[in-house]
């Protein structure tokens, strides 16, 4: 695996679950890690702490990822400690369930504008740093990495939730789109799309016995995920050992886009 050491890695909405895990794996690394978060500056500080104990450095930063300014004071706080960034893992995100007919316009807005424009608003500014990294014309390994942490709901419909599902398909098309825009640029944009892993998004499922159960019938591997499963891939995937793959989601899921149902039927 390619090291991270000195690379300067944003990690949005680390202060739990899957982005705390990406942080801490990249602290592993050596990295220069920027833990944003939203709402849990515990959760954050307690990010910082464990990929600092593990190697790497980095600092916190609290921005609401759906507003513009505020993600602009993340990046230019990055640029003034790091100089630059190399990779951006857009991972915040967020679920309001509601069944349709009483899904409130906040509620479809809010997870929008979390999960896919905000993904919009981060990818924007990495995509300018790298840009201007890339204006003499760099040769050999990507000069940027994004990384959008979309979910099997980019494929697999779920009802109750249509406005995560609909965001997280947008974020598809959002980064086949932008991939294919900057590839000649030497900037590389993928997806990991996670199944079930345990965090707090999904505890109501994975902590009762009988929904547990049910939800592991989902999952042809037979076991939840971790967020070191997910975390692991990122930095493969941001690193040099995987620098061909660019517009490509992969699917960290024990198997549940593979139609579990049709296992013994159809
Ligand atoms: C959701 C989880 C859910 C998983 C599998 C994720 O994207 O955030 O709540 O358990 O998909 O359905």
């Amino acid at each position: 695996m390619a090291n991270q050491t000195q690379k300067t890695i944003i990690v949005t909405g680390a202060s739990s679950g899957i982005g705390q895990g990406i942080a801490i794996a990249f602290g592993r690394q050596g990295a220069n890690v920027v833990v944003n978060y939203h709402g849990d500056e515990e959760g954050a500080q307690s990010t910082l702490d464990q990929l600092i104990a593990a190697g790497g450095q980095g600092f916190i930063h609290q921005a609401d990822v759906s507003k513009e300014e505020e993600v602009k004071a993340l990046f230019a706080r990055t640029k003034q400690k790091y100089q630059t960034l190399d990779v951006l893992i857009n991972n915040a995100g967020i679920q309001k369930d509601s069944s349709f007919a009483n899904m409130s316009l906040d509620e479809w807005n809010k997870v929008i504008s979390t999960n896919l424009t905000g993904h919009f608003l981060c990818a924007r500014e990495a995509i300018q740093e790298f840009e201007y990294k890339n204006a003499s014309g760099a040769k050999g390994v990507a000069i940027g990495n994004i990384i959008f942490i979309s979910s099997v709901h980019d494929l697999i419909p779920w009802a109750g939730h249509v406005n995560y599902a609909s965001s997280k398909g947008g974020l598809l098309m959002l980064m086949k789109s932008l991939a294919l825009e900057v590839a000649p640029k030497k900037i590389r944009v993928n997806a990991i799309s996670p199944g079930a892993i345990a965090t707090d998004i999904n505890e109501e499922v994975w902590s009762d016995e009988e929904s547990r159960k049910k939800l592991i019938e989902l999952i042809p591997y037979q076991r939840i995920g971790e967020p070191e499963d997910v975390a692991k891939v990122a930095v493969w995937l941001a690193g040099e050992d995987s620098d061909y793959i660019t517009g490509t989601t992969i699917y960290v899921d024990g198997g549940m886009t593979l139609y579990p149902g049709f296992v013994d039927n159809g």
